[in-house]
């Protein structure tokens, strides 16, 4: 089913116009144009409501941020965190993840940040996971060599699931921590996140690697995904 629009939301997407971009295929290749400057490009999946987008954003000014998110809905309240906070490396794009061969080049990203995915628990659900096969490998077409994609969430099952599915199509895997704030806060957190952390929930999180040019075969029946299909 799908979520009804919230009030005004389109006057308030208006708004924010110029953190959002309706054409991302027009800048693949030269994101990094859009920053003065730009040392890196960085890219979201799902970002939410976007405290981490802002916060990130701000604490690498010279890094463009390209944050992904398919639900406007929730994309409308991050816009208007960044355009409230003046923070002018951030961009938007109302889009599935399965379009970021379209929206990026080879190469093209240095970091990927992937927060509290949607868990999607149930076997036949699996393909449509942010850490399933087919999604790491669109990340690691987009990667540069030696580009990380940053993975948190507070699902255990999901979180080994997920390190497998990283090391079985060739990430390196590092900084594994099934309780990242242990010791307190660590990093910029999520909306999702700060609710996590109020209720006491470890926080999991790992950084994978892209360390050789090609990634292992995609376990049959893995395909590259597309935009989500009912599984009824
Ligand atoms: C559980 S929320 C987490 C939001 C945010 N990352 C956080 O940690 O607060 C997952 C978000 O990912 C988005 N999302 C899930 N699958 C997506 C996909 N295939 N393409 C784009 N966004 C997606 C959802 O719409 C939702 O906003």
């Amino acid at each position: 089913m799908r979520m009804r629009n919230k009030k005004n939301l389109i006057p308030r997407m208006e708004r924010c116009a110029a953190v959002q971009v309706k054409e991302p295929e027009a800048f693949r290749g030269r994101w990094a144009s859009l920053l003065p400057g730009c040392t890196q490009v960085r890219a979201e999946m799902g970002c939410g409501k976007g405290a981490f987008t802002a916060g990130t954003a701000q604490a690498a000014p010279e890094a463009l941020l390209v944050a992904l998110e398919k639900v406007p809905n929730a994309m409308v309240t991050a816009m208007e965190r960044v355009c409230a906070g003046q923070i002018e490396n951030v961009r938007f794009i109302d889009t599935d993840v399965v379009r970021l061969p379209e929206i990026f080049a080879p190469g093209e990203v240095s970091v990927i940040y992937i927060n509290f995915p949607d868990p999607w628990p149930r076997k036949k659900e699996a393909k449509h996971r942010l850490t399933a096969p087919s999604f790491l490998a669109l990340y690691w077409d987009a990667l540069a060599l030696g580009g990380r994609i940053e993975y948190k969430t507070d699902q255990p099952w999901l979180f080994d699931w997920s390190l497998e599915q990283f090391r079985a199509l060739g990430y390196d895997l590092s900084e594994i921590t099934y309780d990242l704030h242990r010791d307190g806060p660590v990093g910029v957190m999520t909306n999702y996140e700060e609710r996590f952390y109020a209720q006491g929930l470890p926080i999991h999180r790992c950084v994978a690697t892209k360390t050789r040019p090609e990634h292992a075969p995609l376990p049959e029946p893995a395909r590259r995904p597309r935009p989500q299909e009912d599984d009824a």
